[in-house]
């Protein structure tokens, strides 16, 4: 039976009716529409659902809507500020690091916790924080140059 939750995302607060089971990749997607967040392998291998919750990087597909109730969730859709990108989502444009583009949001995510912290980082420091998004189509190296960029950019 469902259940009404109460989810913040990207700033705005939204009240649900969710199965007790639907994931919060679920219910971004298909109850809130927010496409940017990608579904590929449903569960915990390939990063394309990443998000932030509280900050941190997470598979969205791995974490029950109800459980992300009183936590601040951050999609790609969240990341522009008063109509710009954010320079993540700029470097990747200007490194070429999108090609079919179904892994970027997530890279884009994932980096964006890792850029928080690390503050000059190093080719193989960005290359472990991404390691848990898989991109079949860039070889991984202009993703690289587009997090080293934004990093360079602050
Ligand atoms: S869709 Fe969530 S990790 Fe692959
Ligand atoms: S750009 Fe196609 S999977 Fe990464």
């Amino acid at each position: 039976m469902k259940q009404v939750i109460a989810l913040e995302v990207n700033g705005e607060r939204h009240e649900i009716a969710v199965q007790p089971s639907a994931t919060l990749l679920q219910v971004l997607r298909e109850e809130l529409d927010l496409l940017g967040t990608k579904q590929a392998c449903d569960a915990g291998g390939c990063g394309c659902c990443t998000v932030l919750l509280d900050g941190r990087a997470v598979y969205s597909c791995m974490v029950f809507a109800m459980s992300a109730q009183d936590k601040k969730i951050t999609t790609i859709e969240g990341l522009p500020k008063d109509g710009k990108l954010d320079p993540l989502q700029e470097a990747f444009i200007q490194a070429g690091a999108v090609q079919c583009g179904y892994c970027t949001s997530g890279m884009i995510m994932a980096a964006k916790e890792f850029l928080t912290s690390a503050r000059a980082p190093s080719d193989p420091e960005i290359r472990q924080a991404i390691s848990g998004n898989l991109c079949r189509c860039t070889g991984y190296h202009k993703t690289v140059d587009a997090i080293r960029m934004a990093a360079s950019g602050r």
